[in-house]
């Protein structure tokens, strides 16, 4: 028996993502992002990406089939995430998946965004190894789970307690003059900068944390003290070093981002590490984390960037994976929410 053709949105947000998966196999995976909207904000606006969602709904989905080379007709479910994400940008998702499910006569399941970034690496490497700690870092969420079993035995060890990592990246360029979005602006003003030049703080690192802390970030103090630092700078009347305080500030996140991941590695007892987001393309937290992985001992797993990036492909296939384990349908009458948990 063949597994089900599974069709997966994505609109948590600001990418209207639609995949098509045939078990751990990838037969689409369409992208449109509202990102050019956003860029004059210097950050995501809710109301912005929820319009754009439902603008580019209806073409993604058919672009979509187009990629597979299947019809609609031909979709046997349909899978959607549920959550965490943006209220507004979520709904549209939710809405255009029952429509979709409820017109074909086919089952619908509401997942977890989060998961579904861990799900992505299944796509990639045709089976997904497991237990494995993933570090999950965009400009929406910076989570680290302990995955166990990706449909029943996820764990989240920790997450940002303000800030994401990606946004930290935006607004720290956005304070240096860089354009949007700040994380490949940033990279490209470190390229010949001296990571050590500046001692940024590294967020939560700090002893006193480690009872209630030790797995969250917290990168709005280290947007702070770089912008305290350049509005010294200036006011001594000294030039800004862009490419140190780009390479500088680019090195507290890395450093902190990738101290906590194998910090969890060794407190789970995982030889894994599975990185995803938007924010795995960053050239530095990349050279870092192979190098730490490979003198911890530890397995560093990064999916090309069309499936780190959020995408519908991941969200497809962890519909896949419930339904391979069984799992019921959601109920008729289940909603989006912004905050649900792993
Ligand atoms: O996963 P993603 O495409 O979706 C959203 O969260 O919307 O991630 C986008 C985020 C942005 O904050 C962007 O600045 C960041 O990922 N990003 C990077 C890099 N490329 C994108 N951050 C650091 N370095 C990069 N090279
Ligand atoms: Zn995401």
């Amino acid at each position: 028996t063949t597994a089900p053709l599974v069709l997966g949105i994505e609109t948590s947000c600001d990418e209207t993502g639609v995949g098509i998966v045939r078990g751990s196999q990838l037969l689409a995976n369409t992208v449109a992002s509202s990102m050019d909207e956003h860029a004059r904000f210097g950050g995501v606006v809710p109301e912005i990406a929820a319009r754009a969602h439902l603008e580019a709904m209806q073409p993604t989905i058919l672009a979509a089939c187009d990629e597979a080379g299947v019809t609609l007709a031909d979709i046997d479910a349909v899978a959607v995430t549920a959550g965490p994400g943006l209220a507004g940008a979520l709904m549209v998702g939710v809405g255009a998946a029952k429509g979709l499910a409820a017109s074909l006569g086919v089952p619908l399941y509401g997942v977890n965004h989060l998961v579904g970034h861990v799900a992505a690496d299944a796509l990639d490497a045709a089976s997904i190894e497991l237990p494995t700690v993933a570090l999950l870092v965009s400009g929406g969420h910076t989570s680290l789970l302990h995955v166990r079993d990706l449909t029943e035995d996820v764990e989240l060890l920790g997450e940002t307690i303000d800030d994401a990592a990606g946004e930290a990246f935006d607004k720290v360029a956005r304070l240096l003059g860089l354009a949007y979005p700040g994380g490949p602006a940033i990279d490209r003003a470190a390229v010949d900068g001296d990571p050590d030049a500046i001692r940024f703080p590294r967020g939560l690192t700090l002893p006193k944390y480690r009872e209630k802390h030790r797995f969250d970030f917290s990168f709005s103090g280290l947007k702070t003290s770089v912008a305290r630092w350049v509005e010294r700078e200036q006011a001594a009347g000294r030039e800004i070093p862009l490419a140190d305080v780009a390479a500088s500030f680019r090195e507290a996140v890395v450093d902190v981002l990738l101290t906590k991941a194998l910090d969890a590695c060794e407190h789970t007892g995982t030889r894994r590490l599975l990185l995803g987001g938007g924010v795995v393309a960053n050239a530095r937290l990349r050279e870092v984390a192979a190098k730490r992985c490979a003198d911890a001992g530890v397995e560093l797993r990064i999916p090309p960037l069309a499936l780190c990036t959020d995408n519908g492909a991941m969200i497809a296939g962890l519909g896949s994976l419930a339904i391979a384990a069984g799992y019921e349908p959601s109920p008729a009458d289940f909603g989006a929410d912004s905050t649900l948990d792993v």
